[in-house]
């Protein structure tokens, strides 16, 4: 993994950078040693060293057992309880795998991270065709959008396979001690695995809430942790820029936020990198946005989106940075053919390798928004395996604690989550909010 910040530089200048490199020193300190703030969840922070090789075990072979008894696995999950796992598993999946014929692979759905009455009457007429288990997975056990995706899974698993079955195809992921679904889970007999006290949600991605997916989908999790590994080791042991990207990427990042860039856009170049970015998105939206400040985490998909967003980031308002996702080398190959006619006069780039093509188009759009005034950091990696990705989820999980600190807000925690909550419990008639309820309907005037 590589980090190039030579075409951001010049928008703020190397006094800034070096500030913020100087700060970052002594916070490096502070999360290194647990002294910081949200010291009780930094159990993502050694986890790859961590990781227990019992429970690893136990998520390969339930993983083995899923995949003989199931076409599908059904995810339920919502925010750091799914994105993770599907980042993951689309990075590494076939674009089209549930139309490939011969797939052994299970086909990985997700469930519960949106209230769509049609979505999940839908995935009901399509697991009527297929033999699917179910993960469920809550740290808090109590979100209500995969709370009610569970509550009619189960009820159509039961009724699809009767109780005992239902029970030897759900498995739950949870707090080991809080929460309605752990104890569900004890009445039912699912067999559960726990999600650690000291990790939050958006951090959980290598623990079983990530593995146990990325591991039925076919992808294998030791190599994922092994890369995260090896950046872990790099990350914890220096703060000194030139040896630790993650301190280079949060310097730069926040002195371009203090040069009035407050949005970063994470620009992909590969259509299955459009989770990944969704996982950031969330990774840093809800770490630093708090106390009325940090950067807005967007995401673009290009080359498609250069044809929506691309004149907005050329020449709109000038408030964003953009930081590229570079995938070297692609796992396929495929050349533009030579046509006789050459109707589209397209033959001069016949035999070319379409990742030619897009990597030109990479640094041609790269240079030309940086033209426009728009600064360009580039993170670039050889290729998309487990390894890589463990490397780059580690990475940006890391950066993302330090950015927090440099910003002066706690990375850990996501107060401004609870809001709409209480509102929405309010207006579906949760007993205890009837006050409030009133109050809302009279603004609402319903
Ligand atoms: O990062 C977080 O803490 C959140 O995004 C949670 O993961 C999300 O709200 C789901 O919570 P839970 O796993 O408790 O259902």
């Amino acid at each position: 993994m590589k980090i190039d910040i030579s075409k951001a530089i010049p928008f703020v200048g190397g006094e800034r950078i070096k500030q913020n490199e100087t700060e970052l020193k002594s916070l490096h300190k502070a999360l290194v040693n647990s002294t910081g703030q949200g010291n009780n969840f930094l159990g993502w922070m050694k986890l790859p060293a961590a990781e227990d090789p019992e429970i690893l075990h136990r998520i390969k072979a339930d993983a083995e057992k899923i995949r003989a008894q199931s076409q599908v696995l059904v995810v339920i999950g919502i925010g750091g309880s799914y994105l993770g796992a599907r980042a993951v598993i689309e990075c590494l999946s076939h674009p089209f795998l549930s139309l490939v014929r011969e797939e052994k692979d299970p086909v990985i759905l997700f469930a519960g991270e949106n209230l769509s009455e049609d979505y999940h009457a839908g995935l009901m007429d399509i697991l009527e065709n297929y033999d699917y288990s179910v993960a469920v997975i809550s740290k808090s056990g109590t979100t209500i959008e995969p709370a009610i995706a569970f509550r009619i899974i189960k009820a159509y698993t039961e009724k699809k396979y009767g109780k005992k079955e239902a029970a030897r195809r759900i498995i739950a992921v949870t707090d080991a001690k809080r929460g309605a679904l752990i104890q569900l889970s004890a009445e039912e007999g699912y067999p559960t695995y726990v999600i650690p006290d000291d990790i939050g949600g958006r951090y959980s991605v290598l623990t079983p809430v990530g593995l146990l997916p990325i591991a039925v989908a076919g992808f294998d999790i030791d190599k994922l942790i092994h890369g995260a590994y090896e950046i872990m080791e790099i990350c914890l042991a220096s703060s000194d820029p030139e040896k630790n990207p993650a301190i280079r990427y949060a310097a730069i990042r926040n002195a371009l936020y203090q040069s009035g860039k407050t949005v970063e856009i994470l620009v992909n170049y590969l259509p299955n990198l459009y989770y990944f970015t969704e996982w950031w998105k969330q990774l840093y939206g809800e770490s630093e946005g708090k106390m009325n400040k940090g950067i807005f985490p967007a995401g673009v998909n290009f080359t498609t989106d250069l044809h929506s967003m691309g004149q907005y980031i050329q020449d709109g308002t000038r408030m964003m940075f953009e930081t590229i996702l570079s995938v070297k080398n692609p796992g396929k190959e495929l050349s533009v053919p030579f046509a006789d006619k050459d109707l589209d006069g397209l033959n001069f780039l016949a035999g070319k390798r379409l990742t030619d093509i897009n990597h030109m188009a990479e640094l041609g759009t790269m240079l030309a928004h940086v033209d426009g005034g728009v600064p360009n950091i580039r993170i670039s990696v050889r290729e998309l395996n487990e390894d890589t990705l463990g490397t780059l989820i580690y990475f940006f999980e890391f950066a993302c604690a330090l950015s927090g600190y440099l910003l002066g807000v706690n990375p850990f925690d996501q107060p401004g989550v609870e809001a709409y909550k209480k509102n929405m419990f309010a207006l579906i008639g949760k007993p205890g909010f009837e006050e409030e309820r009133e109050k809302l309907m009279k603004r609402l005037k319903y």
